[in-house]
């Protein structure tokens, strides 16, 4: 996309021009919404698909997005998708992008910034506006150190406070809305009452560790060794005693969890990659039937397919979807689910 401005030259990211958008997100017209935002000229870096759109019109799609994904692929009614919290820092908020470089040989110069999203080049950024300062201070530095013409790969990252993070674990990438994610999952788990919490997909363990006080005793689970020492370091630097931490495929390890604790006292929270869950631990779910799954996504669309499968035939009740505006000026959304085991009606008896 090319925006010019009324004297012919050509507009640069952070320019801002006056202009009338008529956008479509699938059936709807943003501009139904009211008021469409100034618009920011996006870069084509491909990050932020929404930066041109209101923020409360953003929170609007976002939710019809999610109803209509959980409607379409989870069979699932979209009454029981909340309102999406929003990020009141929409703006300078990530806390870790990843650099690439490249050698643009047309104009003989090195491009240091993001993957465009049209053609798999790296276009050339100063900074990022959904990044935290301090990140786009790295970029600075990286740019006025740049490597010789081949291509570099940098994570740029903010270490959160309190926790250990190995440098090629996973952790949340939103600081300001972290609080309401795990007061949303808190206020799940409270509601649950079980007593045991298995925490699947764990990373440095960082919900079991924050929830470690609801239960009587907790077990994370994660496949990145590192991580799983970095969990244990969390466990003592939080002062949390009743839990441990186990490095194994979630498939292999639950089976012998699920023997150690009663299904019927127990709250899982599945974490799992952008991927989803596989299908072989969804049916593990649905023969053991824990009291409760708290089901955090990044993706709804594979959460939407997990669920409707965790819900099949009725082994599982889904209570409550919660969205989280994680990703503001982008298409994605954190969701946290709340699923309930349904009784079988001989084994009550
Ligand atoms: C979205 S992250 C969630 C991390 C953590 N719950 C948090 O909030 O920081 C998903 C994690 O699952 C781990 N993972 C992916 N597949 C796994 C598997 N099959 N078994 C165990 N861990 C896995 C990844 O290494 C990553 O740390």
């Amino acid at each position: 996309m090319k925006l010019l401005f009324g004297d012919g030259r050509q507009a640069r990211g952070g320019d801002r021009l006056p202009v009338t958008l008529l956008l479509f997100v699938g059936e709807v017209k943003a501009n139904a919404f009211g008021e469409v935002g100034k618009l920011f000229l996006q870069n084509v870096c491909g990050g932020c698909q929404y930066q041109h759109i209101a923020y409360p019109a953003q929170l609007q799609i976002k939710h019809k997005q999610i109803a209509d994904l959980f409607e379409r692929i989870g069979k699932i009614s979209r009454e029981v998708v909340a309102p999406v919290v929003p990020c009141l820092q929409p703006f300078g908020y990530r806390n870790r992008v990843m650099i690439r470089s490249q050698w643009n040989k047309p104009e003989q110069k090195l491009n240091i910034g993001f993957v465009r999203w049209d053609c798999g080049l790296v276009e050339d950024i100063e900074e990022c506006r959904i990044a935290e300062p301090p990140i786009n201070e790295q970029i600075k530095h990286v740019r006025a150190h740049p490597p010789p013409k081949g291509g570099i790969k940098v994570v740029l990252r903010i270490p959160p406070e309190n926790w250990e993070v190995p440098r090629d674990s996973f952790f949340q990438n939103n600081f300001f809305l972290l609080p309401e994610l795990v007061k949303t999952v808190r206020e799940f788990l409270v509601r649950g009452r079980a007593r045991h919490l298995i925490d699947l997909y764990c990373g440095v363990g960082f919900f079991g560790i924050e929830l470690a006080d609801v239960v009587e005793s907790f077990v994370g689970v994660e496949f990145d060794q590192q991580a799983i020492k970095a969990a244990r370091r969390n466990a003592v630097l939080h002062e949390r005693s009743n839990g441990e931490f186990i490095s194994a495929d979630v498939q292999e390890a639950l089976p012998q969890l699920l023997t150690r604790f009663s299904p019927g006292a127990t709250s899982l929270v599945l974490d799992p990659p952008r991927k989803g869950c596989q299908r072989e631990l969804l049916e593990l779910l649905r023969r053991e039937r824990p009291a409760q799954i708290i089901y955090v996504s990044c993706h709804p669309a594979t959460m939407a397919r997990d669920l409707n499968v965790l819900c099949g035939d009725g082994v599982f009740k889904l209570v409550q979807v919660v969205p989280l505006d994680m990703f503001p000026q982008t298409q994605h959304v954190e969701c946290v689910a709340e699923l309930r085991a349904v009784s079988i009606p001989n084994e009550q008896a």
